[in-house]
């Protein structure tokens, strides 16, 4: 019984040997998709007053952030949005690509917080074309706000990571906004 169950030694060195040939190509494969950790700053631009707003409400309440409940009176509305985003805090500064999407008041109270859904899409530099997807909650009262990274496109094809953003400087509701983002992809 244990004799015919047992492997003769050059069975067993074939199936050894077959075993290492499938998995040959894996392990190059594997090696060829070793993650890469990458860190970015830029600016953002949110500029939501004057003729050329980058910010616009299309939706749900009309913000009224002067009246007695302001946070109760923006939940609901929702934005679009195509922020440039630069090198520096300059406008003017080298121009490394836009965030465009959605963003709702999704808070009734305490704080204000936004959800924000949007794509970070680079226009030059090294991530020219490529682009990463944002999507959680932005308590913007916060100092430094915390939003994962939830996929990309490109050199972040199948991306995940964190955005830390923390505002610059606001002047009236337009504000510049400093993101460093932390990619594995
Ligand atoms: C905003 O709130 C102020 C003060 O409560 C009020 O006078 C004004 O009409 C409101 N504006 C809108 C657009 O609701
Ligand atoms: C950026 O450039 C525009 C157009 O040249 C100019 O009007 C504006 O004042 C500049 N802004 C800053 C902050 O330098
Ligand atoms: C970014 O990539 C596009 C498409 O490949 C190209 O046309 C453009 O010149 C590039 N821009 C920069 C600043 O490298
Ligand atoms: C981003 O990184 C820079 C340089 O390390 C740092 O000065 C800045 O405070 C960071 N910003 C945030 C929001 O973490």
């Amino acid at each position: 019984m244990a004799k015919s169950c047992s492997t003769s030694p050059t069975s067993t060195n074939l199936v050894l040997l077959i075993l290492v040939a499938a998995l040959w190509p894996l392990s190059t494969t594997t090696e060829a998709l070793k993650p890469r950790i990458t860190n970015i700053q830029f600016y953002m631009h949110d500029i939501v007053g004057g003729p050329n707003p980058t910010a616009v409400q299309v939706a749900g309440r009309l913000s009224n952030i002067t009246s007695s409940d302001p946070i109760a009176s923006s939940f609901g509305s929702i934005f679009v949005m195509d922020n440039p985003l630069t090198a520096t805090p300059d406008i003017n500064s080298t121009l490394m690509g836009r965030a465009q999407g959605l963003y709702a008041m999704s808070s009734q109270q305490n704080e204000f917080s936004l959800l924000m859904t949007l794509t970070y899409a680079f226009v030059s530099g090294p991530y020219n074309g490529s682009s990463f997807s944002v999507v959680g909650r932005n308590p913007v009262m916060n100092e430094v706000r915390e939003m994962p990274i939830v996929g990309g496109t490109g050199i972040f094809r199948l991306a995940r990571g964190y955005c830390l953003a923390k505002t610059h400087s606001m002047a009236g509701f337009d504000a510049v906004i400093g993101y460093n983002a932390t990619l594995i992809h």
